[in-house]
Parts: C-alpha cells; sequence; structure tokens
C-alpha cells in the first residue's frame, strides 16, 4: 500500500494490492481524476489520461497553455459555476450573493494511518499500518476557505474512503449550500446501477437500472434516518458482471441523515458518483473559525462480481467501523416478546415466556414497547422513560433481576427520539418537538419527532433512560425510532440557522449514542426504525446489530436479507423466528424454514413458545444447539456469498465458509413447491477446490409433517435423519449438490428449504 505524489507531474496515487487511484493537480490548480479501478503499476507520469479536445460552445478557463475545459473534465470535487454544468459537489453562498468560488491546491499531508472525524461516525484503523491518508488543503482566496479533502487507502481491503472538511479563515460570512463528501468520475457509461430499494416490510430489495444519460439517484428526506425506501449506497457494475465475475464500485455513505447518492452521466458519456448530505434543506453558515466535517464515503472496487464487494464491506464494517465489546463476538440468541404479546402484557405473562425460553435454550430475554409511562397501546406514554408499575410492580430492576435469576440476560426497548402528545414530556414541553411555528403539525404513529438538534432536549433524555438503566441490569438495549420528519422546523434554533437543523438533529442522535454506549460499553445495542429503515453504516459504528425489518416471513426474509448483505455484515442482521400464521403476511411456512433463514443473522425468537406443539418445541431445541454450535462460523469468522438470488427465480441460496476454507453452512431455500419437476443441482463458492469434505444435511421431516403424521397414526413416525456424502470443494462448486425433490416435500413443501454443513475431511 502506499501513496505517492509524483512532483514533477503533479499526480497523485493511491496504491494497494488491488486497487489503484490516481489525480492530479490541473494546470488551473484545481483536481483532477484520472483513474480508479484494478492496481496498475505506479509510474512517474499519468497526466495524458487528461483528455481535451477542441469544441463548439465549450468554455474554457485556461486558454493556455492548453484548453482547459471544466465541462469535459474529471474533477475530483465539482463546484457550480465553472462552464461544467453537471451538478457540482459544492455550492457555496457569498455575502455578497456570489455563488463563484476557485479552490485551488495549496498543500498535502501524507501520513500513517487515519483521523477521526468526529462527531461523525467513519471507519478507522487499530495500528498505523494498516493504512495511509492524504489530505489535500484547497484554498479559496476571495472567501479566504480551506477545502480539504481526505482520502485513506487500506492495506488489506480494496477501500479508499473519502471525505472533504471546511474552514473557514477569512472574516467574511459563507455559507454551505452543498457539501458532498465526495465525487469520482468515470470515463464511460456502460455500467448499470445497483441500489437497495423498498418500504417499509420489504427494506432494500435489489434494483439494478442500466445507467442513462442525465442524473439517476436515491436519497432520503425524511430527517430521521436513510429510511425504508433507499439505502445509502450505490454500486456500478459492469452489465455482465455476477455474483462471481466482473468489475463492480461500491459508495457506502456512513451517515444516518438526509443524504443523496447520485449518478449522473453526461452527454458525453462519462459517469459522475456523488454522495453526500442531500443538499434539500440543508445551509450551513460557517463564520470566521468554524469548521464542517462531511461524512465519510466508502468506496469498495472488486473486480471479482458482486461477492466479494460485499465481502469487503462485511469485513470492513465488522472490524473497522464496529466498535466494542460485542464488534468480535457471537451474538446471543434472544427471545423478543413483542409479536408474543404487543402491548398486552404483565409481569407474570413476561415471566412465563421467559421460562420457556430459557428452556429452550435462549440467552436473552427482550422486553420490546410498553413498559413505560401509560404506553398501553401507541397513543400515549412515548417520551415517558420510568417504569409502568401497574404491569410490572417490581419495575424494571426486579423484572430484570428475575429474569436473571432464571438464567437469561435482559434487554429492553427504548425509542427515546420520540414522543406521543399524551406524555408527561410533552405537556412538559410542548416546544420541543419538530414542527413549524404556526403550521399543522402533522403525527405519524400518533407520535412526534423530539428536537434533538438541541442539546437541552438530548441531555434530559439522557438523564432520564441513563436512570433507568443504572438501576435495573440490562444487557442489551433496542433502540427504535418509528417516523420521519414532517414540517422541519427548530423552535430552539434562530431563523438564520434552521437550515442546520436536520444534520445537527442526527448529530444529537450520534451524542446521545455516544453518551450511553460510553457509560455502558456492555450493552449490546441494537438499532431499529419500524423494522429496517435505519440500516445504514453509521448506526453499526454505535450499535452493531439492527432489526432488518418488521417482515418476520421467512420467504419474505430471504429477499430481504439477501438484499441487506450487498453491503452490510450477517453478524448485524437482527433475524427472528416467529410465529404463524405470520403477522404481516398470513403465511404459513414451516418451523425449520423460519429458522433456517434466520440461522443467517443475529439468531432469535419473537413468539411465545409456549404456544407450539410439542414437535415443534423439539425442533426449536434443536435450532438452538445449531446456532451455538455455527454461530461463530456464521456471525465472526466466515465469509458469505450469495449464491440464487430470491430477485430471479423460485430458488433462494447462501453459505458461509469459514476463512481456514474446512467448513461452510449452506441455506437453500425454495418458494412453491413444484410437481413432477426438473432436476436441480446447487452449485457452491468459495472452498477449496482440492479439499474433501463431508457434506451433511439434516432431512428430518418437518415438525407440520411429524404433526400431521400423529393426527393421522396417533404417533410420530417420522424419524430424524442426517443424509451424509463426501465431496471435493470442485465437484461441489462445479457440478453442485443434487437436490431431491422429496426431501422438500417433506421438509413441508411449499416454502421448504435444507441446510448444508460441510466440514474438511481430515487425511
Ligand atoms: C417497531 C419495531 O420494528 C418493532 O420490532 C417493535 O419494536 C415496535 N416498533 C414496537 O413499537
Amino acid at each position: 500500500m502506499a501513496i505517492i505524489f509524483h512532483e514533477e507531474s503533479r499526480c497523485f496515487h493511491l496504491y494497494n494490492n488491488e486497487v489503484s487511484y490516481i489525480m492530479r493537480i490541473m494546470e488551473n490548480e484545481q483536481m483532477e481524476n484520472l483513474y480508479y479501478g484494478k492496481r496498475i503499476h505506479d509510474k512517474a507520469d499519468f497526466t495524458y489520461f487528461h483528455d481535451e479536445a477542441m469544441r463548439s460552445q465549450m468554455s474554457v478557463c485556461i486558454p493556455e497553455p492548453g484548453i482547459l475545459s471544466m465541462q469535459y473534465t474529471r474533477q475530483e470535487y465539482p463546484v457550480y459555476g465553472t462552464g461544467d454544468y453537471r451538478s457540482p459537489a459544492l455550492c457555496i453562498a457569498q455575502e455578497n450573493g456570489s455563488r463563484i468560488v476557485n479552490f485551488v491546491y495549496a498543500s498535502h499531508e501524507i501520513y500513517k494511518g487515519k483521523k477521526e472525524i468526529l462527531p461523525l461516525p467513519a471507519t478507522y484503523v487499530e495500528s498505523e499500518d494498516e493504512a495511509e491518508s492524504l489530505e489535500i488543503t484547497l484554498h479559496d482566496e476571495v472567501m479566504d476557505t480551506d477545502l480539504i479533502l481526505t482520502y485513506t487507502i487500506y492495506a488489506d481491503y480494496p477501500v479508499i474512503t473519502r471525505n472533504a472538511r471546511f474552514e473557514q479563515k477569512g472574516n467574511s460570512k459563507i455559507v454551505l449550500e452543498r457539501a458532498m463528501s465526495a465525487s469520482v468520475e468515470f470515463l464511460d457509461m456502460d455500467y448499470e446501477m445497483v441500489q437497495l430499494s423498498g418500504a417499509w416490510s420489504r427494506e432494500r430489495y435489489v434494483k439494478n437500472r442500466k445507467l442513462e444519460m442525465g442524473i439517476q439517484a436515491v436519497q432520503s428526506l425524511n430527517g430521521t434516518c436513510c429510511g425504508a425506501e433507499h439505502n445509502p449506497f450505490v454500486a456500478l457494475k459492469r452489465v455482465h458482471t455476477t455474483e462471481n465475475q466482473g468489475e463492480v464500485y461500491g459508495f457506502s455513505l456512513v451517515y444516518s441523515g438526509n443524504y443523496l447518492a447520485q449518478v449522473e452521466v453526461s452527454t458525453f458519456d462519462m459517469t459522475r458518483v456523488m454522495l453526500g448530505i442531500n443538499p434539500e434543506d440543508f445551509c450551513w453558515e460557517l463564520k470566521q473559525g468554524e469548521s464542517f466535517q462531511t461524512p465519510e464515503v466508502v468506496m469498495v472496487y472488486s473486480d471479482k462480481g458482486l461477492n466479494k464487494m460485499s465481502q469487503t464491506y462485511h469485513r470492513l464494517y465488522r472490524k473497522r467501523l464496529m466498535r466494542g465489546e460485542w464488534r468480535d463476538k457471537a451474538r446471543p440468541i434472544l427471545l423478543n416478546n413483542w409479536e408474543a404479546t404487543y402491548f398486552d402484557f404483565n409481569e407474570e405473562k413476561i415471566l412465563n415466556i421467559a421460562k420457556k425460553a430459557k428452556e429452550a435454550g435462549v440467552e436473552l430475554f427482550v422486553l420490546d414497547d410498553g413498559w413505560f409511562g401509560a404506553r398501553n397501546d401507541d397513543y400515549r406514554g412515548l417520551g415517558d422513560w420510568y417504569v409502568n408499575l401497574d404491569k410490572l410492580p417490581d419495575g424494571i430492576s426486579g423484572l430484570s433481576r428475575k429474569v436473571e435469576e432464571l438464567g437469561l440476560k435482559f434487554g429492553l426497548w427504548v425509542e427515546l427520539e420520540m414522543v406521543n402528545k399524551d406524555s408527561d414530556l410533552y405537556r412538559a414541553h410542548p416546544d420541543w418537538i419538530i414542527s413549524a411555528p404556526e403550521r399543522f403539525e402533522s403525527h405519524a404513529r400518533h407520535q412526534n419527532v423530539l428536537d434533538f438538534s438541541r442539546k437541552e432536549v438530548v441531555d434530559y433524555i439522557y438523564e432520564m433512560i441513563a436512570k433507568v438503566i443504572r438501576e435495573s441490569s440490562i444487557s442489551y438495549i433496542k433502540w427504535d425510532m418509528n417516523r420521519y420528519m414532517t414540517e422541519p422546523y427548530s423552535k430552539g434554533t434562530d431563523s438564520s440557522q434552521q437550515g442546520k437543523v436536520m444534520h445537527k438533529y442526527i448529530l444529537g442522535v450520534y451524542d446521545l449514542y455516544t453518551r450511553l454506549t460510553t457509560e455502558f460499553p456492555e450493552i449490546l445495542f441494537e438499532s431499529c426504525a419500524s423494522g429496517g429503515a435505519r440500516f445504514d453504516p453509521a448506526m453499526l459504528y454505535f450499535a452493531p446489530q439492527t432489526w432488518t425489518s418488521d417482515d418476520t416471513d421467512a420467504s419474505e426474509r430471504t429477499k430481504i436479507q439477501y438484499g441487506t448483505s450487498y453491503v452490510y455484515p450477517i453478524v448485524s442482521m437482527g433475524s427472528h423466528v416467529s410465529a404463524v400464521p405470520n403477522h404481516q403476511l398470513h403465511r404459513i411456512t414451516p418451523i425449520e424454514t423460519r429458522a433456517n433463514v434466520a440461522y443467517f443473522g443475529t439468531f432469535g425468537y419473537e413468539l411465545d413458545l409456549n404456544l407450539l406443539s410439542e414437535a415443534e418445541m423439539e425442533r426449536v431445541k434443536k435450532q438452538i444447539t445449531f446456532m451455538k454450535e455455527y454461530r461463530n462460523l456464521i456471525q465472526v469468522d466466515g465469509d458469505f456469498y450469495r449464491l440464487l438470488s430470491p430477485f430471479e427465480g423460485n430458488e433462494t441460496s447462501w453459505m458461509v465458509v469459514s476463512q481456514n476454507k474446512e467448513q461452510a453452512v449452506v441455506g437453500f431455500y425454495q418458494r412453491l413447491n413444484k410437481v413432477n419437476a426438473s432436476w436441480l443441482r446447487l452449485k457452491l463458492a468459495g472452498l477449496d477446490e482440492n479439499t474433501l469434505y463431508e457434506v451433511s444435511c439434516d432431512m428430518t421431516p418437518s415438525a407440520s409433517y411429524d404433526d400431521r403424521l400423529a393426527e393421522i397414526y396417533g404417533a410420530r413416525t417420522s424419524e430424524e435423519m442426517v443424509k451424509t456424502y463426501t465431496a471435493y470443494g470442485d465437484e461441489l462448486m462445479q457440478a453442485g449438490i443434487p437436490i431431491d425433490r422429496e426431501d422438500l416435500n417433506k421438509k413441508g413443501g411449499d416454502f421448504a428449504s435444507l441446510i448444508y454443513t460441510l466440514k474438511k475431511v481430515q487425511d
């Protein structure tokens, strides 16, 4: 890994074994991008990568010695008003009303390691040798403002991170109206844009579209999170790129608020990718001595398809974005009471559910919404973070102690950013909600957004919730957030500063997370937002797992988890086995399939186990034993490979392979069963070609099949059985595993699934 500056040609080359990123200082002293892609040899001069031609009507910024025009130039950080009529990365309003700027090269610094960009979350290093960084300082003389473009290249990952920072040195006031984190340009447009889009309960579906001239973008404008609609991620892949072959560039923004991820193709086929804080309703005044830091963009290059891109994100985010005591640990198997009880519970009911969970082998009991204030439904109570003694007479401290006495850890749900109007908090502080004066105040789920852009609001909530945690024995917190912002306006902020509110809100969320994770470092945090509306990298910095979706139907989950795995590690995906008929879809799926999907995540249960049949309870115990054996491989050690896409056919498949390639777990899922169907081979990936593996599959019929036999014959006649055979890695990857349709019938027919485990046969 190195970052080289060639003084004569004024070219920078950032490279490691896999990737090269080359730029130069142009004749007008601004920065130009010359190449980004697979590693190429370093040379003293790459300036000829600059393309130039005299074109009709082009605006030339430096007539001599060349014919430099910004309109056709791939720029590192394009600005408004230069004759480049594509969207800029930057727009600054100045006191005289002008938006014309000229940021020219002033200096640069190359150093080992990577600096923090606090208060924003970002990837990090643990030792200086893991990465090298470059800071290029550009200066605008008229405003006396510095723009610092920061690049980091990791030694062991095909990753380059970028961010931009502004420092106002001059004594005039400037206003950032647009300040993107990074802009990257490509010479052609033969790409598909990959995005992860959806809605509540169908988050992060994979969507591909062929790039077209003009703008294509995804964004969030909801104020509180990236949203269920679009993830802060885009990738550009070549049209023929598959999971295991071909080029792809991933761009992931480490930010939880309003963002824009935009791809613009010029009519000369040039492609500009830009990510950062959404300029809509963003306006940041900078006075002398002040600075503004943009969030980080994590760029991953893969020449071996989408799987490699995802594996890079998984490793980096698992090891150098997540932090804290839980970062490297397999996660406890939990049971959450939400779908078991909703708001209708008392201590006895909870302990009854917890007892059965313990019997099954569950390790953590999580008490969801409804334990505080007057929270007996979703009309009231949010904001009143003191226990509802009618439901829980011994408080959270008493309940957590009793749950621990059962041999389980105790976890608690909170939704700290919200308030119901029917609450003591709102009655005391009606001006603490986000809403505009003399305007209608919309609500969603009967709740309003607390103004976290104000420090006093964050302070108050912190004190309230920290008291509950201090008094009880809490090992896990599910931090929920269930509505988007409307009528964005802060009553605690000067009218001239309202453009800062959306970003400051997110900084307030980060501040509260920082305080709570600092005071309670041993607690495992899981973020959540009406299911998976806040699945973003910045959240993983604070909470190493995220509730993936409110949709707990196993078959729908194959799509949601498949899409989520494009960027996010398996260990970060909250995934539970829930009851049937499923509460979102009323679909019935075998209990084995519900677990077979949930294994590829944090794994837990979201139902009352007391209501299961004997056969089902047996399966649950077996599932928990299985997960305890394999969770280290699935969550901590292994690499995840997508094999068959739920977006392309009736079957879904994925697998995890250990780093040493001696072990693997494979999941295969079908939607509808097929009669008299064609043969099926499941081709694996990531194995060692020359290793002989023992392949095992538990072919015990599903519990429902078992229960049906019991009904007919008065006893269960199906026997536990495991099919085993041996095969070399090359066979498993090239010829595949033959799948017996009869096994799928016994596994439940529709929505049946199989789990294969692979183990190296020791010589
Ligand atoms: C939305 C979450 O996604 C659910 O899991 C649950 O915690 C509810 N909120 C509780 O209100």
